[in-house]
């Protein structure tokens, strides 16, 4: 079980969105919360928020993780002002929502650094202290797109997919060598926020569009419990299982359940991501 009273979690991403969710409900919780965003104004809301919220006093941070030396810089800052942190929420994402030719090569370096290699970065700076400590949760958030591939999709599906891998790989090392360490990694299909505004699901008895009040709440259950995964509705966990089956049934199947039509209505594109100062506590205007 991990206890979320009075520890330190650090959550990226966490201005806006599921993020900022989890951020209000671990605070509600007596968390020590840590917020890293790109967006100082909204760091600097949530931060006002999360003061309402829980009786411990939340820091912010601006932080692009997309940038390896801010990530190294922030973290020691974090260490040095907050001290170590117990539970690390990997949420900052992006989404293009582009087809693969219409995409620029800048778009598809910046879902592979954001949705991707960011977390490499994050758990080196954070991972080592959690060992030392003798208890640690890691929390990767992916997505339904780590098991399925998306027409419209192709980088943020590549870059869910190679952080699904890492989550796992991570999962199997850490039961070899540190098994206090808990990972949990989180698969949602579309959750009605601006990140995938416009979508739309065929079936939504099957596949809801998901409310992130719900998807905050099963991933603090998650944490709690230890959970290794979640998938959210259950049954985009059982999408790797129809992969017996030839690829030509798969993607009729697909197409049947409306999957490659669902960026047709796309609208929620977020703007490039601009350098940041990095490492500043953000405080309230
Ligand atoms: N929404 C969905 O349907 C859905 C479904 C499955 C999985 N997910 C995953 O859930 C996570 C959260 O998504 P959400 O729906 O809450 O999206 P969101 O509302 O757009 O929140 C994402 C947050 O990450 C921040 N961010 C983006 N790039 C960053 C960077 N380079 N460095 C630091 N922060 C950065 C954003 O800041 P800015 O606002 O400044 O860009 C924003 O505050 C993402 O990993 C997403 O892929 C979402």
């Amino acid at each position: 079980m991990t206890q979320i009273a009075h520890k330190t979690i650090l959550i990226t991403g966490g201005a806006s969105g599921i993020g900022r969710r989890l951020a209000l409900k671990t605070a509600g919780l007596g968390a020590r919360v840590v917020l890293w965003d790109l967006d100082g104004e909204a760091t600097a809301r949530t931060l006002d928020e999360l003061r309402q919220a829980g009786p411990e006093e939340p820091r912010g941070y601006r932080c692009n993780v997309a940038d390896r030396d801010q990530v190294y810089e922030t973290a020691e800052t974090v260490r040095r002002e907050a001290g170590r942190v117990d539970i690390l929420v990997n949420n900052a994402g992006c989404v293009t929502g582009k087809r693969l030719l219409d995409c620029t090569d800048e778009e598809i370096q910046r879902s592979m650094e954001v949705n991707t290699l960011a977390h490499f970065w994050t758990v080196k700076a954070f991972l080592p202290a959690m060992i030392e400590a003798g208890a640690g949760h890691i929390v990767t958030i992916a997505s339904a797109a780590a098991v399925v591939g998306v027409a419209g999709l192709a980088d943020y599906c590549a870059s869910k997919w190679a952080v699904f891998g890492f989550n796992e790989s991570l999962r199997v090392e850490l039961k070899q060598t540190a098994p206090w360490v808990k990972t949990t990694v989180v698969c949602p299909f579309f959750i009605r926020s601006r990140m995938f505004e416009g979508v739309r699901t065929r079936f939504s008895r099957l596949l809801p569009i998901l409310d992130e009040e719900v998807v905050a709440d099963r991933i603090v259950g998650a944490i709690c419990r230890d959970r290794a995964q979640v998938f959210l509705p259950r049954l985009v966990g059982f999408v790797p299982l129809l992969r017996v089956m030839p690829a030509c049934w798969y993607d009729g199947l697909s197409n049947l359940l409306g999957i490659n039509r669902a960026m047709d209505t796309f609208v929620g594109q977020h703007a490039g991501a601009a350098p940041v100062e990095a490492n500043k506590e953000t405080r309230p205007q």
